[in-house]
C-alpha cells in the first residue's frame, strides 16, 4: 500500500495509533533535548514537524541517525499524531524513530559536491541550473501543483462543455502560422544535405523526397488546422499539448518548447470565440482560488503582492473589447499627451509592442481586455476577412503585466477568399489542399484561439520569468535536463 501523505496527514485528528511519514528533509534543529525535524512530501506546501524529545529516552540507533540527519535526505519517520503547542500547525508528529533512506550529504569531497539545497534563499537564475533538484524548494513545488491543477481544471472545463479533447500531430508539414519560426525534422545527414546542395538539387538545393517524409517536416507551430478538421466534424475540439517555435526571442515569456490549449468551435462567430475565451479564463481563475487556496497564499505573499486580491477581480470583472483601431487611437491619443512614453510609436498597420498592451491592460483598461480586428498584413492566413478589406477578425487577449496571453480568430470559411489569401501571401493553395477541402464541403462559420499554457499559469502564480513555470525550460541556448 502506498504511504499516506503529508497533506492529509496534517488534516487528521491526532489519535493514539502509531503513524508512519515518508519524505525529505527541510530542515533539522537541534536545542538540547529536543530535535525538530521538517519534512515535506511534496503533496501540499505545509511541512510536518517531526520533534524527537530525548527526555523521553531514543534508542541509540535514532539517537545516532539524528546527529548526522541533514537537509535534504530522504527519510521514513514513526511517531504518534499529536496536537502541536507551537503556533502555525494544528499537528505534529512526536516521533520515536527514524530511518534514512537515501542521505543527502551537505559537504562536497572529492567525489561529491554537497546538496546545494542549504536553508537560505537561492536565486531563481540559480536554480534554473539546478533543474532537477528545483522541485524540492517551496516556490518549485507550489508552481508543479498549480501546473498540475491547472491542466487538470482545462480538462474539467471542456469535459463539462461537451469539447472533445483531440490529438494533434507534432511532426507536421506545414506552417501554421506562416511566420517560418520552425524546428525542421529530418533524419538526412548533415554529409548527405551537404552533397545534395553542391549537386543541385530540389529546393534551395537539397531533395527532400529523399528524406523520412518524402518532404520537409517540422515539429508544429499549432495544432489549429488539424483542430479545424475535427471542429468539422465533432462542433467542438480542443487540444492541449506542446508546441515549438524557434524563435530567437530571449524574453521571460517566451519559450522555444510550451504548452497551448486550443478550442475550435463549429457554428460559431468571433463575438462566441471572446466569449468562450473569457469564461474559460474565470473558470481556471475560479477553480486555482477554490482548489489551490496554500500555494496560492505563498504566491500572494512571496512573489507578488495582491496577487489573490487581483485574481478575484479578474474573475468578476468583464474584460474590456476594443478594436485595433480604436486601441491604436487611445495609444496615439497617449502619446502626444505625453511625449517619450512609448519607445516606439504606435502606427496604424504595426504589431503591438509590449509597451502598448501594457499601458492598454494596466492604465487604460486596468484589467485584461480583448483587441480585435487587426489589419490583415500582420496576421495569420486563416483569419476571415472583414468587408472593409483590410482587417481580419482576429482577437488577442492582453492581460496586466504579460501582454498577450491567447490569440484567436474567427476562420475565413469561404473558398474563393481564402484561396486568394494564400496566394496573396506567396503561399501556395496546393500545400493546402485538405484545409481547403474543409472550405469545399460542408463549410460552417467557425472559430478558435490558442492560450500559452505558461503565460497562465504565470499570470495566475505571478512568476516574472516563463522558464519557471515550466518544469524543463527550452529556450534559445538551454536544452539541458
Ligand atoms: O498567437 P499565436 O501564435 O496563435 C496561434 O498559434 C493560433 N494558431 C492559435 C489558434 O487560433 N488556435 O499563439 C497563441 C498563444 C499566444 O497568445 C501565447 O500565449 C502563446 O500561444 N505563445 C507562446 N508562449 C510561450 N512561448 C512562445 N514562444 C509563445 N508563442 C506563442
Ligand atoms: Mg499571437
Amino acid at each position: 500500500m502506498l504511504p499516506k501523505l503529508i497533506k492529509y496527514i496534517l488534516t487528521e485528528t491526532p489519535q493514539s495509533q502509531e503513524i508512519e511519514i515518508y519524505g525529505w528533509v527541510r530542515t533539522k534543529r537541534d536545542m538540547k533535548n529536543l530535535v525538530f525535524v521538517e519534512v515535506n512530501d511534496g503533496s501540499c506546501f505545509s511541512n510536518i514537524q517531526c520533534t524527537f524529545d530525548r527526555g523521553a529516552g531514543l534508542n541509540a540507533q535514532t539517537e545516532e541517525t539524528l546527529v548526522s540527519l541533514t537537509t535534504g535526505a530522504s527519510v521514513k519517520i514513526n511517531g504518534k499524531l499529536i496536537p502541536s503547542p507551537a503556533s502555525g500547525q494544528a499537528v505534529e508528529v512526536a516521533a520515536f524513530a527514524l530511518l534514512v533512506l537515501g542521505q543527502a550529504p551537505a559537504e562536497t569531497t572529492d567525489d561529491i559536491q554537497g546538496y546545494p539545497l542549504q536553508k537560505k534563499r537561492h536565486s531563481l537564475e540559480f536554480l534554473r541550473e539546478i533543474a532537477h533538484l528545483r522541485p524540492r524548494t517551496n516556490t518549485f513545488g507550489a508552481v508543479a501543483r498549480l501546473r498540475s491543477h491547472m491542466s487538470y481544471a482545462v480538462h474539467r472545463y471542456f469535459k463539462e462543455r461537451d469539447f472533445q479533447y483531440l490529438h494533434t500531430p507534432i511532426i507536421t508539414a506545414g506552417d501554421c502560422e506562416g511566420a517560418g519560426a520552425m524546428f525542421q525534422v529530418t533524419t538526412m545527414e548533415p554529409q548527405t544535405i551537404a552533397k545534395q546542395f553542391k549537386a543541385g538539387a530540389l529546393d534551395g538545393g537539397i531533395d527532400w523526397t529523399k528524406d523520412f517524409f518524402g518532404k520537409k517536416t517540422f515539429l508544429t507551430v499549432s495544432g489549429q488546422l488539424e483542430a479545424e478538421t475535427y471542429a468539422m466534424a465533432l462542433s467542438r475540439v480542443y487540444t492541449f499539448g506542446p508546441t515549438f517555435r524557434a524563435e530567437n526571442s530571449n524574453t521571460a515569456r517566451h519559450l522555444a518548447e510550451f504548452w497551448m490549449i486550443e478550442p475550435e468551435v463549429a457554428f460559431a462567430q468571433l463575438e462566441d470565440n471572446m466569449a468562450l475565451a473569457e469564461d474559460f479564463l474565470k473558470n481556471i481563475i475560479n477553480s486555482v482560488l477554490e482548489e489551490c487556496a496554500g500555494d496560492l497564499a505563498f504566491f500572494d505573499a512571496h512573489v507578488e503582492k495582491g496577487l489573490i486580491d487581483n485574481l478575484k477581480q479578474v474573475a468578476n470583472a468583464k474584460f474590456l473589447h476594443i478594436t485595433y483601431t480604436d486601441a491604436i487611437k487611445e495609444l496615439e491619443k497617449a502619446a502626444s499627451a505625453n511625449k517619450g512614453l512609448f519607445e516606439f510609436e504606435p502606427r496604424w498597420g504595426c504589431d503591438l509592442q509590449s509597451e502598448h498592451e501594457k499601458f492598454l491592460t494596466e492604465k487604460m483598461a486596468g484589467g485584461p481586455v480583448i483587441v480585435t480586428d487587426y489589419p490583415k498584413e500582420i496576421k495569420a492566413f486563416y483569419m476571415k476577412m472583414n468587408d472593409d478589406d483590410k482587417t481580419v477578425r482576429a482577437m488577442d487577449v492582453l492581460v496586466p503585466r504579460l501582454g498577450e496571453i491567447i490569440g484567436g480568430s474567427q476562420r475565413e470559411d469561404n473558398l474563393e477568399k481564402l484561396c486568394s489569401r494564400l496566394t496573396g501571401m506567396g503561399m501556395k493553395p496546393e500545400d493546402y489542399w485538405w484545409y481547403l477541402d474543409l472550405r469545399r464541403y460542408g463549410t460552417a462559420p467557425h472559430a478558435g484561439f490558442g492560450l500559452g499554457f505558461e503565460r497562465l499559469i504565470q499570470y495566475v502564480c505571478g512568476m516574472q520569468n516563463i522558464r519557471d513555470v515550466i518544469p524543463f525550460p527550452r529556450a534559445v541556448g538551454h536544452a539541458e535536463f
